[in-house]
């Protein structure tokens, strides 16, 4: 495995990070994870736009530039053999504010560190897709706006590993955070969605939690099939009583919920808009890799 590390491609085993990089000492950074159909990355350019909006909020400037990110990632790709006919790629870039002494001063980091890895994409098992999941909500809360947005994409990432923790503990596939407020907000890992007779309805940003781009997506296909489409302040209860749920993400697309505490959503089956809006994901993702950019 080749990675990425600053300025140049070294060995998994020649990659490693000082002691005193911040990203490591405090969680000072910020990361996209990406993915590859083929050797095209999938809305490569808004994952890397979204990087740079979360290291702007925590005031870190990225010395790459965004002309210069997709050959490098491309290049991630070509070095690791995957992103090609016979292995899609998953890429995760890490930027930390870099190696400095131990305080909490960014100015004490000249430069960050860039981490650029790229390996085999795995996915959930097709039998997860077929059954859909059950997910529980956690009693660990979203971090608080005002504290942390969960709009920057921070390797600070306590609070959602701690959700997954609980996740594991109850065997069920993931967990969902309430907000300061009781509000439903996302996933561990991914955005959350639910249908209300035949309204979509998924929480609003301002519950705290980040703009996913395959929610875009899914918000963007439910408005062109006409249906209504809610982002708004939800309660669990709301939830319980829904026909149909289902969360996003960039790896595992549009993947059923099919109970949540134990309560069946629905019927306890995939529903009929979660598999329709699937296949609108489908129609739109093929459009767009038949135009995206091989390097
Ligand atoms: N996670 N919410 C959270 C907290 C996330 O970490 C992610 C992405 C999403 C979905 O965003 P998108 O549709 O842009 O992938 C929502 C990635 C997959 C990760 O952490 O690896």
């Amino acid at each position: 495995m080749w990675i990425y590390v600053n300025d140049g491609f070294v060995t998994k085993e020649a990659a490693v990070i000082s002691v005193y990089d911040h990203g490591f000492l405090y969680g000072d950074g910020v990361y996209e994870t990406l993915r590859s159909y083929g050797n095209r990355i999938f809305m490569r350019d808004r994952h890397v736009s979204r990087l740079f909006r979360s290291a702007e909020a925590i005031g870190l400037n990225i010395p790459i530039s965004t002309k210069q990110w997709p050959g490098l990632l491309h290049e991630s790709m070509r070095r690791n053999d995957v992103g090609n006919d016979q292995q899609d790629a998953y890429l995760r870039i890490t930027v930390s504010r870099g190696v400095g002494d131990i305080g909490l001063d960014p100015a004490l980091c000249p430069s960050p560190t860039i981490v650029i890895m790229a390996k085999p994409l795995i996915v959930p098992a097709a039998h997860f897709y077929e059954l859909g999941v059950a997910l529980i909500i956690a009693g660990t809360r979203r971090n608080l706006p005002s504290a942390l947005s969960p709009k920057i994409k921070a390797t600070n990432f306590l609070n959602n590993i701690i959700a997954k923790s609980e996740a594991s503990a109850a065997k069920v596939f993931d967990s969902i955070l309430l907000n300061w407020e009781g509000h439903l907000t996302e996933c561990t890992v991914s955005n959350l969605f639910f249908v209300t007779d035949g309204s979509l309805r998924t929480p609003a940003l301002e519950c705290g939690l980040l703009d996913g781009i395959t929610r875009e997506i899914v918000i963007k296909l439910a408005r062109e099939l006409h249906l209504s489409v809610e982002e708004g302040r939800f309660t669990p209860d709301q939830l319980y009583a829904a026909n149909e749920c289902f969360i996003t993400n960039t790896t595992m697309e549009i993947m059923p919920v099919i109970s949540v505490d134990d309560r069946p959503i629905g019927l306890g089956k995939p529903g009929p808009l979660t598999k329709k809006l699937y296949e609108l994901f489908i129609g739109e993702r093929e459009r767009f890799l038949e135009q995206a950019p091989l390097n």
